[in-house]
């Protein structure tokens, strides 16, 4: 059986594919390539040494997704698919419940219609909001978010909790991912953003490759041990591998269960840059800006019932992620673009 796996051509999603593949799973992986790039897909197989199918479909698109699971035998759906930038989803909020709501519920109903009921969901530390105290645990109260991007998130997670409570033969797993940095250590996969960044490492990746001239550090004056904002930065093959674990437990678990995945160490604007400083041999040049709206201070994750039940705990760290990115930036420098 075929673990489907949307998005696999993105940036969480294409780091996921390998690790599965490096575990002896089969894979197929379904993308409309609307911020991705079939070149990764290439590189995914060769990291692997595995071929896998890659299906260009949309998640809305119904009879598309039903040619896909009647062409495999599907056991099981992680599903990465989905548009988020924050400050895009303030601009086109339909888009963004269109195609991460309406894209999840008609993924559902297919794999309903096709026996699938295990599947993996990527969720987000955004839906924390901004009334919890760091670090931030499972049973804490969600959905106080500040912009449509967390709102989905928050949506689909009450829609799959509805889900299991009606049905409870599903199989499923809300994963909320913290900050994911980094990219494979081989250098050949890693995050590809579009335009300019939105996130800090790929800004402070691409100023450090000459593509930005300076970061601009959102805000010096958090109650914070430097006033920089604090998040809790996972390697993105930790990650990848978290997925491995929530998927096993998932297959042997009926019903709905929330991990954080993070590492529970919070690491601020200004530790990050000099980490990446340290890790390039680099100087990046900065300027302290003004807050960014709707950010929060601190943001990091309690993952202990990640430990526990998942038996999974990040292995690495920042220093690990920056030189990781350092090597797939200075490699690529225009992403999978040549
Ligand atoms: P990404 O943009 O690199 O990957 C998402 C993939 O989904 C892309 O390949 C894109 O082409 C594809 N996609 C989007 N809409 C689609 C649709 N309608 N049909 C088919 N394919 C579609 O992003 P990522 O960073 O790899 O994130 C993966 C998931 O994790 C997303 O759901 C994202 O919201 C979530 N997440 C990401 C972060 C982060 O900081 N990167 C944090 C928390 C949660
Ligand atoms: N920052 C800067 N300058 C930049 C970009 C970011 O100073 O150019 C700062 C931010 O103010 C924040 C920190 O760097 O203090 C991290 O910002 P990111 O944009 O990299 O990450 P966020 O924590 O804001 O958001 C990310 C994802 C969201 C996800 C959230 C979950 O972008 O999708 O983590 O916690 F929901």
């Amino acid at each position: 059986m075929a673990v489907l796996i949307t998005g696999g051509a993105g940036y969480i999603g294409s780091h996921t594919c390998v690790e599965l593949l490096n575990a002896g799973e089969e894979i197929v992986v379904l993308d409309n390539f609307c911020n991705a790039s079939p070149v990764c897909c290439e590189r995914v197989r060769a990291l692997a040494g595995a071929d896998f199918p890659v299906e260009r479909c949309d998640i809305r698109d119904e009879k598309g997704l039903e040619r896909v699971f009647s062409s495999y035998s599907i056991g099981s759906v992680i599903h990465f698919a989905g548009l988020k930038a924050v400050g895009e989803s303030v601009r086109k909020p339909l888009e963004y419940y269109d195609n991460n709501i309406g894209g999840t519920v008609t993924l559902l109903r297919v794999m309903r219609k096709y026996g699938v009921k295990t599947i993996v969901f990527s969720s987000s530390a955004t839906v924390y909001g901004s009334e919890n105290e760091a670090p931030f645990r499972e049973d804490m109260p969600t959905g106080s978010t500040t912009n449509p991007y967390g709102t989905t998130k928050a949506f689909i997670e009450q829609i799959l909790k509805d889900l299991s409570v009606a049905e409870p033969d599903w199989h499923i797993s809300l994963l909320r991912y913290f900050n994911p940095i980094g990219a494979h250590e081989s250098g050949a996969i890693g995050e590809a953003p579009n335009g300019i960044p939105n996130n800090l490492m790929p800004y402070v990746a691409q100023v450090a490759v000459g593509k930005r001239e300076k970061l601009k550090v959102f805000g010096n004056d958090y109650d914070t041990p430097d006033g920089t904002g604090v998040r809790d930065y996972i390697h993105v093959v930790d990650l990848a591998k978290g997925h491995l674990a929530a998927l096993s437990r998932a297959e042997k678990t009926e019903g709905c269960e929330i991990f954080n995945l993070g590492t529970g160490r919070g690491v601020s604007v200004l530790e990050l840059v000099r980490a990446f400083e340290a890790a390039s041999g680099v100087k990046i040049p900065y300027e302290i800006a003004p807050r960014r709206a709707g950010d929060i201070a601190v943001c990091y994750a309690d993952v202990e019932k990640a430990r526990r039940v998942l038996g999974w705990t990040a292995q690495k760290d920042v220093t690990d992620a920056c030189r990781d990115t350092w090597r797939w930036q200075k490699n690529n420098p225009n992403g999978f673009e040549p």
